[in-house]
C-alpha cells in the first residue's frame, strides 16, 4: 500500500513510519521535520499537501495538538487553538483527503486516553480526544467508496512519559502502539475507537 502518516516525525507517527516501511510506501508529512510539509491547522495546506503527494491507499494522522493547563487558566485561545489543531485538523485530513484514498481506503485518526479518562489540566485535551471520537463514529456511516475511518486512543506512551522526565514503565512503548495502528489499517469495524 502507499500510506501517508502526517506526524511522521513525532513519537508515535515515527514509530508507525518505521513499523510500515519496508512492507509498504511511506509518505511522511509533519509541520516542520517530515520530507512533506504540512500544517493541519490550515485548510489551504491541507489541500496543498494532498495535492503534491497525489493518491494513497490509507492515510494515518498522529499530529495534532490541544493546550494542556489547568481549567481555570485555559483561555479562549487555547480552547480554540485544541479544536483548531487536535480536532479539525484530523477531521479536515479526512474531509480533504477523500478524493485521493483509493475505493476501500482507510483513514485513521488518533484521539487519546483523556477522552474518557480525565486527569487535572487535561480539560481540552478531552474535550478534543471525546470530539474526535464521536466524530469519527458519525463520519463512518456516510463515507463513500467504501473508505473506512477508525480511530486510534492511545494510553501514555512510555518514550513520551521519559521525555517528561517520568517513569517510562508507566507507558506503552512505542513501537508497540505503532502496531495498533499497523493492524488497525486493515481490520477492525468501520468507525472503530481502538484503545491502545
Ligand atoms: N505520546 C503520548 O503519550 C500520547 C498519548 C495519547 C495521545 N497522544 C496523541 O497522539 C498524537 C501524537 O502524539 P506524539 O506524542 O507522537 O506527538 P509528538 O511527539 O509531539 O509529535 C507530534 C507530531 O505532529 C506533528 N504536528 C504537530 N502539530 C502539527 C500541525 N499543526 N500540522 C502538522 N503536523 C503537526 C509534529 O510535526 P513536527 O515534528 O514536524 O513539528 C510531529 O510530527 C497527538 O495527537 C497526541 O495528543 C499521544
Amino acid at each position: 500500500m502507499r500510506i501517508l502518516v502526517v506526524g511522521a516525525s513525532g513519537v508515535i507517527g515515527s514509530a508507525i513510519s518505521d513499523a510500515l516501511n519496508g512492507r509498504h510506501e511511506v509518505v511522511r508529512a509533519s509541520r516542520s521535520k517530515s520530507p512533506i510539509a504540512v500544517n493541519v491547522d490550515d485548510l489551504a495546506s491541507i489541500r496543498a499537501m494532498y495535492d503534491t503527494v497525489g493518491r494513497v491507499d490509507a492515510v494515518i494522522s498522529a499530529a495534532g495538538s490541544a493546550a494542556f493547563k489547568p481549567l481555570e487558566a485555559l483561555t479562549d485561545a487555547d480552547y480554540a487553538a485544541s479544536l483548531t489543531s487536535k480536532l479539525m485538523g484530523q477531521v479536515n485530513l479526512v474531509r480533504c483527503g477523500q478524493p485521493y484514498l483509493t475505493d476501500g481506503g482507510t483513514f485513521i485518526v488518533t484521539s487519546g486516553t483523556l477522552s474518557r479518562r480525565p486527569m487535572h489540566g487535561g480539560a481540552a485535551i478531552s474535550l478534543a480526544n471525546a470530539a474526535i471520537e464521536g466524530w469519527v463514529r458519525a463520519a463512518a456511516l456516510e463515507l463513500p467508496r467504501g473508505i473506512k475511518v477508525r480511530c486510534v486512543s492511545p494510553g501514555w506512551v512510555r518514550e513520551t512519559l521519559v521525555q517528561m522526565g517520568r517513569d517510562g514503565d508507566a507507558g506503552v512503548p512505542a513501537a508497540d502502539v505503532a502496531q495498533v495502528y499497523v493492524r488497525a489499517l486493515t481490520t477492525g469495524l468501520n468507525g472503530a475507537i481502538i484503545d491502545v
